[in-house]
Protein backbone atom coordinates (compact mmCIF):
# COMPACT_ATOMS: atom_id res chain seq x y z
CA UNK A 1 0.00 0.00 0.00
CA UNK A 2 1.05 3.46 -0.68
CA UNK A 3 0.02 6.07 1.82
CA UNK A 4 0.13 9.37 1.35
CA UNK A 5 -0.85 12.32 3.98
CA UNK A 6 -2.11 15.72 2.75
CA UNK A 7 -2.29 18.94 4.89
CA UNK A 8 -6.02 19.24 3.69
CA UNK A 9 -8.92 17.37 1.02
CA UNK A 10 -8.46 19.17 -1.40
CA UNK A 11 -4.28 18.53 -1.50
CA UNK A 12 -5.80 14.74 -1.62
CA UNK A 13 -7.93 15.44 -4.57
CA UNK A 14 -5.45 17.00 -6.93
CA UNK A 15 -2.94 13.52 -6.05
CA UNK A 16 -5.94 11.74 -6.97
CA UNK A 17 -6.55 14.04 -10.13
CA UNK A 18 -2.84 13.40 -11.13
CA UNK A 19 -2.44 9.51 -10.39
CA UNK A 20 -5.59 8.77 -12.44
CA UNK A 21 -4.49 11.08 -15.16
CA UNK A 22 -1.32 9.18 -15.79
CA UNK A 23 -3.96 6.24 -17.12
CA UNK A 24 -5.98 8.33 -19.49
CA UNK A 25 -5.35 7.47 -23.36
CA UNK A 26 -8.47 6.41 -25.83
CA UNK A 27 -7.77 2.77 -24.63
CA UNK A 28 -8.39 3.54 -20.73
CA UNK A 29 -11.04 1.55 -18.94
CA UNK A 30 -11.82 3.71 -15.70
CA UNK A 31 -13.47 2.87 -12.81
CA UNK A 32 -15.77 5.75 -11.41
CA UNK A 33 -16.93 6.19 -7.50
CA UNK A 34 -20.24 8.78 -6.48
CA UNK A 35 -19.96 11.07 -2.95
CA UNK A 36 -18.82 14.23 -2.11
CA UNK A 37 -14.82 12.95 -1.45
CA UNK A 38 -14.54 12.43 -5.52
CA UNK A 39 -16.05 15.41 -6.30
CA UNK A 40 -12.57 17.83 -5.84
CA UNK A 41 -11.22 15.21 -7.99
CA UNK A 42 -13.46 15.54 -10.94
CA UNK A 43 -13.05 19.04 -10.72
CA UNK A 44 -9.15 18.86 -10.51
CA UNK A 45 -9.62 16.80 -14.05
CA UNK A 46 -12.01 19.13 -15.20
CA UNK A 47 -9.45 22.00 -14.94
CA UNK A 48 -6.52 19.76 -16.29
CA UNK A 49 -9.03 19.41 -19.60
CA UNK A 50 -10.52 15.79 -18.59
CA UNK A 51 -9.73 12.71 -19.27
CA UNK A 52 -9.96 10.01 -22.19
CA UNK A 53 -10.99 6.75 -21.78
CA UNK A 54 -12.77 4.21 -23.90
CA UNK A 55 -15.65 2.96 -20.78
CA UNK A 56 -16.29 3.48 -17.59
CA UNK A 57 -17.93 1.93 -15.03
CA UNK A 58 -19.90 3.30 -11.67
CA UNK A 59 -19.34 1.38 -8.40
CA UNK A 60 -23.49 1.15 -7.75
CA UNK A 61 -26.39 2.49 -7.58
CA UNK A 62 -30.10 2.50 -5.89
CA UNK A 63 -32.87 0.26 -6.35
CA UNK A 64 -35.45 1.72 -7.40
CA UNK A 65 -34.21 5.50 -8.66
CA UNK A 66 -34.95 6.33 -12.38
CA UNK A 67 -31.40 6.94 -13.63
CA UNK A 68 -33.30 10.71 -15.02
CA UNK A 69 -33.87 11.48 -11.23
CA UNK A 70 -31.09 14.29 -9.65
CA UNK A 71 -30.28 12.02 -6.71
CA UNK A 72 -29.29 8.50 -9.13
CA UNK A 73 -26.17 8.08 -9.70
CA UNK A 74 -26.19 7.80 -13.08
CA UNK A 75 -27.34 11.48 -12.70
CA UNK A 76 -24.09 11.95 -11.09
CA UNK A 77 -21.94 10.20 -13.23
CA UNK A 78 -23.64 12.20 -15.93
CA UNK A 79 -22.89 15.92 -14.33
CA UNK A 80 -20.51 15.31 -12.44
CA UNK A 81 -17.98 13.65 -14.58
CA UNK A 82 -19.20 13.10 -18.15
CA UNK A 83 -19.51 16.38 -18.94
CA UNK A 84 -17.16 17.94 -17.17
CA UNK A 85 -14.45 15.57 -18.44
CA UNK A 86 -15.11 15.69 -21.67
CA UNK A 87 -16.13 12.14 -21.53
CA UNK A 88 -19.14 11.01 -24.22
CA UNK A 89 -22.37 10.67 -22.82
CA UNK A 90 -22.99 7.08 -21.97
CA UNK A 91 -19.15 6.48 -21.29
CA UNK A 92 -19.61 4.86 -17.70
CA UNK A 93 -21.74 2.45 -17.43
CA UNK A 94 -24.34 2.84 -14.24
CA UNK A 95 -26.22 -0.30 -13.24
CA UNK A 96 -29.91 -0.02 -13.92
CA UNK A 97 -31.82 0.57 -10.24
CA UNK A 98 -35.29 -0.15 -12.64
CA UNK A 99 -34.72 -3.17 -13.80
CA UNK A 100 -37.09 -5.40 -13.95
CA UNK A 101 -35.08 -8.44 -13.23
CA UNK A 102 -32.13 -6.91 -10.87
CA UNK A 103 -30.22 -9.56 -10.48
CA UNK A 104 -29.95 -10.14 -13.91
CA UNK A 105 -28.59 -6.67 -14.55
CA UNK A 106 -26.45 -7.46 -11.57
CA UNK A 107 -24.65 -10.25 -13.29
CA UNK A 108 -24.81 -8.34 -16.86
CA UNK A 109 -22.32 -5.65 -14.97
CA UNK A 110 -20.38 -8.34 -13.47
CA UNK A 111 -19.83 -9.83 -16.92
CA UNK A 112 -19.02 -6.46 -18.69
CA UNK A 113 -16.11 -5.80 -16.35
CA UNK A 114 -14.91 -9.04 -16.39
CA UNK A 115 -14.45 -8.84 -20.24
CA UNK A 116 -13.65 -4.87 -19.82
CA UNK A 117 -11.20 -5.11 -16.93
CA UNK A 118 -10.57 -1.93 -14.98
CA UNK A 119 -7.28 -0.39 -15.20
CA UNK A 120 -7.93 2.67 -12.24
CA UNK A 121 -10.37 2.11 -9.72
CA UNK A 122 -11.35 5.48 -8.11
CA UNK A 123 -12.69 4.76 -4.78
CA UNK A 124 -14.06 6.72 -1.58
CA UNK A 125 -15.17 5.29 1.52
CA UNK A 126 -17.78 5.10 3.99
CA UNK A 127 -17.72 5.92 7.68
CA UNK A 128 -18.66 2.27 8.51
CA UNK A 129 -15.53 1.02 6.00
CA UNK A 130 -17.80 0.62 3.23
CA UNK A 131 -16.32 0.22 -0.57
CA UNK A 132 -18.70 1.10 -3.31
CA UNK A 133 -21.61 0.26 -1.23
CA UNK A 134 -20.30 -3.33 0.19
CA UNK A 135 -21.31 -3.20 3.74
CA UNK A 136 -20.05 -5.01 7.04
CA UNK A 137 -20.57 -8.06 6.29
CA UNK A 138 -19.27 -7.93 2.97
CA UNK A 139 -16.61 -10.66 2.06
CA UNK A 140 -13.88 -10.66 0.15
CA UNK A 141 -15.20 -13.05 -3.04
CA UNK A 142 -18.48 -10.53 -3.51
CA UNK A 143 -19.17 -9.83 -6.72
CA UNK A 144 -21.69 -7.36 -8.33
CA UNK A 145 -24.90 -7.86 -6.83
CA UNK A 146 -28.00 -6.19 -4.92
CA UNK A 147 -27.64 -5.58 -1.14
CA UNK A 148 -29.74 -3.92 1.84
CA UNK A 149 -27.81 -0.67 2.99
CA UNK A 150 -26.76 -0.48 6.80
CA UNK A 151 -29.32 2.22 8.22
CA UNK A 152 -26.59 4.44 8.86
CA UNK A 153 -25.14 4.95 5.41
CA UNK A 154 -29.31 5.64 4.79
CA UNK A 155 -28.77 8.55 7.03
CA UNK A 156 -25.49 9.90 6.27
CA UNK A 157 -26.98 9.52 2.39
CA UNK A 158 -30.33 10.44 3.35
CA UNK A 159 -30.38 14.46 2.89
CA UNK A 160 -31.90 13.92 -0.99
CA UNK A 161 -34.15 11.80 0.58
CA UNK A 162 -36.02 13.57 3.17
CA UNK A 163 -33.35 11.62 5.13
CA UNK A 164 -33.46 8.33 4.43
CA UNK A 165 -31.37 6.69 1.26
CA UNK A 166 -33.36 3.94 -0.30
CA UNK A 167 -33.27 0.07 0.98
CA UNK A 168 -31.12 -1.20 -1.23
CA UNK A 169 -28.65 -0.53 -4.14
CA UNK A 170 -27.24 -2.77 -6.89
CA UNK A 171 -22.88 -2.44 -6.04
CA UNK A 172 -19.82 -4.20 -7.37
CA UNK A 173 -18.36 -6.48 -5.15
CA UNK A 174 -15.57 -6.59 -3.11
CA UNK A 175 -14.12 -8.90 -5.70
CA UNK A 176 -14.76 -7.62 -8.49
CA UNK A 177 -13.43 -3.92 -7.47
CA UNK A 178 -10.21 -5.60 -6.09
CA UNK A 179 -9.51 -6.93 -10.15
CA UNK A 180 -9.30 -3.44 -10.84
CA UNK A 181 -4.92 -2.95 -12.26
CA UNK A 182 -4.47 0.17 -9.71
CA UNK A 183 -6.71 1.52 -6.90
CA UNK A 184 -6.64 5.01 -5.76
CA UNK A 185 -8.74 5.72 -2.71
CA UNK A 186 -9.54 8.75 -1.23
CA UNK A 187 -10.86 9.59 2.62
CA UNK A 188 -10.43 12.82 4.43
CA UNK A 189 -12.36 14.10 7.22
CA UNK A 190 -12.49 12.93 11.09
CA UNK A 191 -15.22 10.91 10.51
CA UNK A 192 -13.64 7.98 7.86
CA UNK A 193 -10.36 7.78 10.93
CA UNK A 194 -11.87 4.66 12.16
CA UNK A 195 -12.26 2.85 9.06
CA UNK A 196 -8.89 4.27 7.66
CA UNK A 197 -7.42 2.77 10.81
CA UNK A 198 -9.15 -0.28 10.12
CA UNK A 199 -7.16 -0.60 6.63
CA UNK A 200 -3.98 0.86 8.08
CA UNK A 201 -3.20 -1.97 10.80
CA UNK A 202 -3.93 -4.81 7.72
CA UNK A 203 -5.71 -7.13 9.44
CA UNK A 204 -8.68 -8.74 7.02
CA UNK A 205 -12.16 -8.11 8.70
CA UNK A 206 -15.34 -8.76 6.44
CA UNK A 207 -16.97 -6.12 9.08
CA UNK A 208 -14.89 -3.60 7.88
CA UNK A 209 -14.73 -4.26 4.37
CA UNK A 210 -12.57 -1.73 3.61
CA UNK A 211 -9.93 -3.80 5.49
CA UNK A 212 -9.80 -6.61 2.35
CA UNK A 213 -8.29 -3.99 0.20
CA UNK A 214 -5.01 -4.13 2.41
CA UNK A 215 -3.39 -6.70 -0.15
CA UNK A 216 -3.88 -5.30 -3.47
CA UNK A 217 -0.68 -4.68 -5.09
CA UNK A 218 -1.52 -1.61 -6.23
CA UNK A 219 -3.43 0.35 -4.11
CA UNK A 220 -2.81 4.32 -3.19
CA UNK A 221 -4.14 5.64 -0.27
CA UNK A 222 -4.68 9.73 0.07
CA UNK A 223 -5.88 11.11 3.06
CA UNK A 224 -5.77 14.39 4.77
CA UNK A 225 -4.51 14.76 8.42
CA UNK A 226 -7.99 14.70 9.73
CA UNK A 227 -8.65 10.99 8.45
CA UNK A 228 -5.39 9.59 10.13
CA UNK A 229 -4.30 12.26 13.27
C1 LIG B 1 -21.66 6.29 -0.84
C2 LIG B 1 -21.05 5.58 -2.03
C3 LIG B 1 -19.61 5.24 -1.79
C4 LIG B 1 -18.89 6.43 -1.20
C5 LIG B 1 -19.47 6.74 0.16
C6 LIG B 1 -18.79 7.88 0.89
O1 LIG B 1 -22.31 5.48 0.03
N1 LIG B 1 -21.77 4.39 -2.40
O2 LIG B 1 -19.02 4.84 -3.02
O3 LIG B 1 -17.52 6.17 -1.09
O4 LIG B 1 -20.82 7.09 -0.04
O5 LIG B 1 -19.31 9.10 0.51
P1 LIG B 1 -18.68 10.50 0.83
O6 LIG B 1 -17.49 10.62 -0.06
O7 LIG B 1 -19.76 11.47 0.46
O8 LIG B 1 -18.32 10.51 2.26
Amino acid sequence: MDLRVFDNAQQASIAAALALSQHSGKNAIFGFATGNTPRGTYAELADRGGVQCKQAFALDEYVGIDGDDPRSFAHYMRTVVEAPLDLPHGTVRVPNGLASDLNAEAASMELAILQTPVDVQLLGLGRNGHIGFNEPGSRKDTLTRVVKLAQETRLDNGADFEGLAPERAITQGIGTILRAAHLILVATGAAKKEAVHKLLEGEEDDQWPVTHLAQHPNLLLLVDRAAVD
